[in-house]
């Protein structure tokens, strides 16, 4: 069985360019985030280089990955396909290429939500995936909250959730329980 790390170029060399950038980028923050928080590097930089390797894919490939794999499709991600492109890779990564760290699945497969209880791999990626270079520089109001990351990831993630649920209610959409959930978890921590 070839390697993950193997596996993991396989589907990266196919992506569109500014997604493979946006996954260095990721990498390269879930490293550093990963070394001042004292968490293992090599796990948080798996975890980012695998965590939107199905971000690309169209809808009817995001429902039959998901229907392969046992995922259970919520009405969000219905409505969403796309929002399945975590789970989906969590569920590759176990069942293709053999992870077994927990704490690389679960970061990966909420990475897109966040869930109660989230341990600090998983705050990791979440943080580094919305605060990588390119989203800060498409949208600099993120600029203090990526600072407050490399001091208190969960003040950081709080803020960025916040912001994140305030934007997706102006437009309409539903905020997903696992999100409100994990909010009201860091407030009352
Ligand atoms: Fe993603
Ligand atoms: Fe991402």
């Amino acid at each position: 069985m070839p390697s993950i790390q193997v596996l993991i170029a396989k589907k990266f060399n196919n992506l569109q360019r500014p997604l493979q950038v946006h996954i260095d980028r990721t990498t390269v923050l879930a490293s550093e985030l990963a070394g001042i928080y004292g968490v293992d590097v090599d796990v948080c930089a798996l975890a980012a280089n695998s965590h939107d390797l199905f971000r690309s894919e169209p809808d009817f490939a995001q429902i039959s990955a998901a229907e392969k794999y046992g995922i259970q499709i919520g009405k969000i991600e219905i409505k969403t396909p796309m929002l399945l492109h975590g789970p989906i890779a969590a569920a590759w990564l176990e069942q293709e290429g053999g992870v077994t760290d927990n704490r690389i699945l679960d970061a990966v497969r909420w990475h897109t939500f966040g869930w109660p209880e989230m341990d600090v791999v998983g705050k990791v990626l979440f943080l580094a995936d919305k605060l990588e270079p390119g989203k800060v520089n498409a949208d600099p109001s993120l600029l203090p909250i990526r600072t407050m990351a490399d001091e208190e990831p969960d003040k950081a993630l709080l803020a960025l959730l916040q912001k994140r649920s305030e934007s997706q209610q102006e437009l309409g959409m539903e905020i997903h329980p696992n999100t409100l959930a994990l909010i009201e978890y860091l407030k009352s921590n």
